[in-house]
């Protein structure tokens, strides 16, 4: 069966959709084949960033309304071969808990990850999709108020059940004087109150990636961190490289 990480956070814009398709794309670089299921309903966004706009026939919405089985809405990357998407839906939906079970029940014998890109806060989506999650990463970017509903999401995740928790700070500027009003790493690590497992950096080649639908270029700096990232999601020891 495949493990479901769920990627959350407090805010909007902090870097969950980001995350979801680069991590997606280091898993699934091996022999492991990854699905995201795209949960901002409403929002869809990912069906862009993976190069499959004239490819949607059927969404998350139609599995939900049974006008389709969950593998009819499912979307092979073409850069990608073993990274598939089901596309959020188009219009805004309420996602119970028995939703997300049907898709991880009927897909999850097909896959080794399935990563659930949440919308934005705490709401009924983000709670249904953690009643199966395995672990979870919570991501923040270098700002007070991410930091803080880092913290928030963390938290509720524990009261939901899901103890493997991790932090990921997003959009991460490579010269620490560019972090006020945050003086250092520590201090997200410390008011996120959650172990920290990678850090990204602010970078062109993810927007460009994202807005264009094509991977990630080597050059990008990201490149090798969302490939360690992988790696300690495998659970491997990769050193954080960071001071
Ligand atoms: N590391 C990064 N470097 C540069 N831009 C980024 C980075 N991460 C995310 N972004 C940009 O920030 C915006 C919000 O990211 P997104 O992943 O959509 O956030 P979320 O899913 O949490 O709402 C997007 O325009 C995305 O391209
Ligand atoms: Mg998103």
């Amino acid at each position: 069966m495949a493990k479901n990480i769920l990627v959350a956070s407090g805010k909007g814009g902090a870097g969950k959709s980001t995350v979801s398709v680069f991590l997606g794309e280091a898993l699934a670089g091996g022999k492991e084949s990854v699905l995201i299921l795209e949960l901002d309903c409403g929002l869809r966004n990912l069906d862009v960033s993976l190069g499959l706009t004239d490819e949607i026939v059927f969404d998350f919405g139609d599995i939900l309304r049974g006008s389709c089985e969950a593998k009819d809405a499912v979307y092979n990357c073409r850069f990608c071969p073993n990274l598939s998407l089901i596309p959020a839906s188009l219009k805004p939906v309420s996602v119970s808990a028995e939703d997300i079970k049907k898709v991880v029940s009927e897909l999850g014998k097909n896959f080794d990850y399935i990563i659930f890109d949440c919308p934005a806060g705490l709401g009924d989506i983000f709670e249904s999709a953690a009643s199966f999650a395995d672990m979870a990463l919570v991501i923040a970017t270098p700002d007070p108020s991410s930091i803080r509903g880092a913290r928030a999401t963390g938290a509720k995740l524990l009261s939901l059940g899901v103890k493997e928790r991790r932090l990921v700070i997003e959009r991460c500027p490579e010269k620490a004087k560019n972090l006020s009003p945050i003086n250092n790493l520590d201090e997200i690590i410390d008011g996120s109150e959650l172990q920290l497992i990678g850090v990204i950096w602010e970078d062109a080649f993810v927007r460009k990636s994202m807005d264009c639908g094509v991977p990630l270029e080597f050059e990008s700096p990201n490149y090798k961190t969302f490939r360690d990232l992988s790696e300690r999601i495998r659970g491997k020891y990769i050193p954080l490289g960071i001071k």
